[in-house]
């Protein structure tokens, strides 16, 4: 079967979700291809710190009656280097600023939600796109399998959010792609317990034994993560194990951990990826499937919500007044964001691991990251800065120089 809408979209993760329901808040149509079943795409445990960025274009997306309830919101964050902890005061150093803490999950469940109710065919499930063609034209195609049939969707533009093994990147020509590539020499083990958090605010700690955070998902549920080696299996970390290392890590005088009935483990890797270009001719890739980070500091979905704000912006003024100035900045007007919070990502990831490949010389290095933290209010502000979400001025390719210039520094 062949048919038609504007916007073709590959994926139905916090990328393809908050698209469909950003244009439809316009009129836009659009179909969100998934290739995974509802119940397994609204169970993947992600990340769950909101910056307040992305909170608003949620609210844009009329996605936030759920999480204007649940939602924690918090003022600060904790680091802590061998059991000596530092407060970094988000609002104060940020001139108000703050984070909230509601699961992606939770944000994918709300915007099927919201989708599904206001049109049942919007979203297809184990529906897997297999090919996308005619880029370079005005009528863009891709080819998808639904109930063991074949079927074309023509678009005017193809979103393609379908993370980092979708096949959308594939179809940029690979002569036009440049990739950026770091693997990390750790990984995260996770946990869900059901035991309230021990803390109202996250700990990131930093321990001569490894990584560990301390998040939360609500009142009743704890998320808490201790670095493991990457050759670990879920059998070298038997619940006792987490235990004892979480309260060794997080640990602090007059401090202790609750424990309880752990949910559920998973083992994430770590890396960074960039791809360039993030268009190609009527293909425009947000999310995971253009770039990933380690999860320190938890900007995925942040980045993913900020590409996808972005696309929506550019699809707008197109439709409504006729101009791809946007559309034809699209790569340029995500890249430099996205290399801040690579950048940002990258030093939460090396401050706060223990790396045993790294030099002594390396190690007092990291050490002396802290030291600076704690003696400099300087230092902490450029922590909250990023830690909270970007200015708006990152999202548009515009600086906020004083003199007005643009000023982008390209490696
Ligand atoms: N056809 C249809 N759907 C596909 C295909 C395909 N060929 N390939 C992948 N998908 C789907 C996946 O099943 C997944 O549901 O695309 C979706 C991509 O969603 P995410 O991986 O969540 O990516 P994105 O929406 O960009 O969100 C980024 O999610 O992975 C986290 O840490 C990441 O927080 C970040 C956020
Ligand atoms: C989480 O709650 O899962 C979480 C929070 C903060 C991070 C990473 C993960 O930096």
């Amino acid at each position: 079967m062949n048919h038609h809408t504007q916007v073709g979209i590959i994926g139905a993760g916090p990328s393809g979700l908050l698209l469909a329901q950003l244009l439809h808040t316009q009129g836009i149509n659009s179909v969100v291809l998934e290739n995974r079943p509802r119940q397994r795409v609204e169970s993947r445990q992600r990340a769950g710190l909101l910056e307040q960025n992305t909170v608003d274009r949620l609210r844009q997306a009329g996605a936030t009656d759920r999480l204007d309830r649940e939602g924690l919101v918090h003022d600060g964050v904790i680091l802590s280097y061998n059991g000596h902890r530092h407060r970094i005061d988000l609002a104060h150093l940020t001139g108000g600023s703050r984070v909230t803490i509601y699961a992606q999950t939770e944000v994918v469940k709300d915007l099927i939600q919201l989708r599904l109710h206001e049109d049942e065919q919007s979203i297809l499930f184990e529906a897997e796109a297999t090919a996308i063609d005619g880029l370079d034209g005005y009528a863009p195609a891709i080819h998808y399998t639904h109930q063991g049939e074949n079927h074309t969707l023509i678009c005017d533009f193809v979103a393609g959010c379908d993370g980092f093994h979708g096949i959308a990147r594939q179809a940029i020509p690979a002569h036009l792609t440049t990739t950026y590539d770091k693997v990390y020499p750790y990984c995260w083990l996770g946990i869900l317990a059901k035991v309230p958090p021990s803390t109202d605010e996250l700990i990131y700690a930093y321990h001569d034994r490894g990584f560990a955070l301390h998040s939360m998902r609500s009142p009743e549920i704890s998320r808490l993560y201790v670095q493991c080696d990457v050759t670990d299996t879920l059998d070298d970390w038997p619940d006792e194990r987490i235990w004892a290392e979480l309260q060794l890590r997080l640990g602090t005088a007059g401090w202790t951990l609750a424990e309880g009935p752990i949910l559920e483990k998973t083992i994430t890797p770590m890396r960074s990826f960039v791809s360039e270009p993030m268009q190609f001719g009527r293909l425009f890739l947000a999310g995971d499937s253009a770039h990933i980070v380690p999860p320190t500091g938890a900007k995925g979905l942040n980045m993913a919500v900020a590409d996808t704000g972005y696309l929506f912006d550019a699809l707008m003024r197109w439709y409504q007044a006729g101009s791809s100035l946007e559309l034809d900045a699209y790569t340029a007007g995500c890249m430099r964001r996205v290399w801040r919070v690579q950048e940002f990502s990258n030093f939460m990831t090396d401050m706060l691991h223990r790396d045993s490949t790294k030099s002594s010389f390396d190690a007092h290095l990291q050490a002396s990251r802290f030291n600076q933290l704690v003696n400099s209010e300087a230092a902490s502000t450029v922590i909250a800065e990023n830690y909270v979400g970007l200015a708006a001025s990152w999202a548009t390719g515009v600086t906020g120089s004083e003199h007005g210039q643009s000023t982008t520094f390209h490696a």
